[in-house]
């Protein structure tokens, strides 16, 4: 295929090309990349997830129990643990078994916990094998607790050795002789290894790095059904996902578990903060997961629940409401918001009933009190003009493909007639099921498989050839934790210990799209006959150089190409980045095996006499040319 690149006449594009969507899915948020080890740590339930004593147990002669006090720690987390015994001395206590095992290495722990009940004594607190026993660390806590009242007992763990796997637990004990009344009151009962730049309730380390190498530009947040709720009464409740944690009541979540809501709005923020993230703020439209919705009389209480958190998020913190809370919470400075996205999925939540409320007055009322308050912030509906709906003006729109790898082949020019007033952000997308699959009818594929990648990116080319009116693209769901899951193809996977942590086919696809940034495309023409089962993108990096995308699909043998950039001399260089996957489409990332079936090539081509770069892409390959800068 000979093609030569224009070295003008291309669009500006989108400066978010890439990003990240994020809803507690998988536990990829609690057990996820909140870096929380313990689980169930403050017993917060709900009608839908009934408060238990899950990852408990006890040590020695103990007793746990859940009790709900007259006197609660808070009044968000009124459920706390009973420790009782009998015993008139030795040590009893408890154990968390974390979020399916503990990664206990030698580094500070930073632990805390609530007791109630007069102990004169010591606890200590230890990370150990629950295999053998073995203690591979252990502080003690001189006991501040009292009868009539709640103490926060705080300590660092520093373990003396790193456990072998993470078949490990945090156990509290105490001494039995010390206790008046034969039992303590427990609650709130948490520790956090080091964090991703050491953030006070913050992110696991590895994930966020694993997500930095991605270059996100965005974050979709939440996204997701987490936004909607189950019921009407239990949505997405951001004012309940700020301040101290003893004031986090946690939310009954929609896919099979409560969170804790630990992972909060602000929490959100410092992940943007800390990969260089736009956020794109997704509110509540008034709709819940049931298919029931807000009737017309009541639709301001959505409109005022979204105003106020943005006016949380941006507002003064001298002269607003919710800016001076925010300032309170320790945060004066505003974030900036340019995105806020009205709702989720509201064309299937509910439908169709709740989509024809959303049509004829959910949105409309959102929009004109979005446009009056916040006139600078683009707004997306949560619907694209590919929904079978008009967006009102000004308003962008949402696209959610979960193809097959054919389907998103065949949507390569899906984009390509889309006009200046339909920009659409992608906000999930990815191969879900095989060819000729049984598409919605049967289960979803175990991972992300190479030929579902392929199939992805070369959709991600066509619309990176209309990025001018894309607000940019994410993966979704983006991450699973082995051990409780709902969904199966996620780009990242992960469990307890950092060494499973996998990224999977289409993590190394949207890797190297979203490294190799373009600023502007150019247009391409094709010099011979076209050849179908190349798929490609041309135009200019950040720094002014060439950059083409291309990706192989159906075809038997390597496809040879010559692409030429108007204006490049002869014997410039270009780096060549080839992506390959293993001779068995269907071959996947396992976290168990940790072997990773994506190659990566990278070559050096020197351009010929006519300054075209000549090079040949394997079938099924993804491959990025990089003029050098020079
Ligand atoms: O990404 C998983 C789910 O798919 C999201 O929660 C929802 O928005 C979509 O239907």
């Amino acid at each position: 295929v000979d093609l030569s690149v224009k070295a003008n006449g291309g669009n500006t594009t989108t400066s978010t090309m890439y990003g990240l969507m994020h809803e507690d899915i998988n536990n990829s948020g609690d057990g996820g990349m909140y870096a929380e080890l313990i689980r169930n740590r403050a017993f917060q339930g709900s009608a839908k997830y009934p408060v238990s004593l899950d990852a408990w147990s006890p040590v020695g002669s103990a007793t746990l129990s859940l009790k709900q006090l007259t006197q609660p720690l808070s009044s968000a987390l009124p459920t706390s643990m009973n420790v009782a015994t009998t015993a008139k001395k030795g040590k009893v206590g408890f154990a968390n078994s974390g979020y399916w095992g503990m990664d206990v290495k030698v580094q500070k722990y930073t632990g805390s916990f609530y007791v109630r009940g007069a102990y004169e004594g010591k606890f200590t607190a230890s990370l150990q094998s629950n295999l053998t026993g073995q203690v591979f660390g252990s502080v003690d806590v001189e006991s501040e607790s009292v009868s009539n009242g709640w103490t926060q007992h705080n300590f660092t763990l520093i373990p003396f050795k790193n456990a072998p796997n993470s078949n490990n637990s945090l156990v509290i004990t105490f001494d039995a002789a010390g206790v008046q009344g034969g039992s303590l009151d427990f609650n709130l009962i948490s520790l956090f290894p080091p964090t991703y730049k050491n953030r006070a309730n913050g992110m696991r380390v590895d994930i966020m790095e694993a997500l930095a190498e991605l270059k996100p530009k965005f974050l979709r947040l939440p996204g997701g059904n987490m936004l909607e709720g189950n019921t009407l009464p239990t949505f997405w409740k951001w004012n309940e996902t700020i301040g101290p944690l003893k004031d986090r009541p946690g939310f009954p979540g929609v896919w099979g578990y409560e969170q804790t809501n630990g992972l909060g709005i602000i929490e959100y923020m410092h992940w943007c903060d800390d990969l260089g993230l736009e956020p794109i703020v997704a509110v509540w439209s008034g709709v819940a997961l049931d298919g029931s919705y807000l009737p017309q009389s009541r639709i301001q209480e959505a409109v005022q629940f979204a105003l106020d958190e943005i006016e949380f998020l941006t507002g003064d913190a001298k002269t607003t409401r919710w800016g001076a809370v925010r300032a309170s919470l320790g945060y004066p400075a505003p974030w900036k918001i340019k995105y806020v996205e009205l709702g989720n999925e509201d064309w299937l939540a509910g439908a169709p009933a709740a989509y024809e409320a959303y049509k004829q007055y959910r949105l409309p009322a959102l929009v004109s009190a979005f446009q009056k308050n916040y006139p600078d912030i683009q707004l997306i509906a949560s619907p694209s003009i590919f929904d079978n709906i008009t967006i009102p003006a000004g308003v962008a729109g949402d696209y959610h493909p979960y193809l097959t790898p054919d389907e998103f082949v065949a949507n390569y020019n899906k984009f390509d007639h889309i006009s200046k007033q339909n920009l659409t952000l992608i906000g999930e997308c990815a191969s879900v099921h095989p060819n000729g699959g049984t598409a919605w009818n049967g289960n979803l594929m175990p991972y992300p498989w190479w030929g579902g990648s392929v199939g992805e990116a070369i959709f991600l080319i066509g619309a990176e050839r209309n990025a001018d009116r894309l607000i940019g693209a994410t993966y979704a769901p983006g991450m699973r934790n082995m051990n409780r899951w709902q969904w199966s193809v996620t780009q990242i996977q992960l469990a307890a210990d950092p060494k499973l942590t996998t990224r999977s086919t289409s993590f190394y696809t949207w890797k190297l799209l979203g490294n190799t940034p373009l600023a502007k495309t150019l247009p391409v023409t094709a010099a011979t006959a076209g050849n179908n089962s190349l798929y490609y993108v041309a135009g200019v990096s950040d720094a002014g150089t060439g950059v083409f995308k291309a990706a192989v699909y159906n075809s038997t043998a390597p496809v040879p190409v010559n692409v030429q950039f108007e204006g490049v001399d002869k014997n410039t260089q270009a780096t060549l980045t080839v992506l390959t996957g293993p001779a068995d489409p269907y071959g996947y990332n396992d976290p168990f095996t940790q072997k990773n079936v994506v190659k990566e090539t990278v070559t050096t081509v020197k351009a010929d006499k006519d300054g075209g770069f000549g090079f040949s892409l394997p079938a099924l390959s993804v491959a990025v040319l990089e003029v050098d800068d020079n």
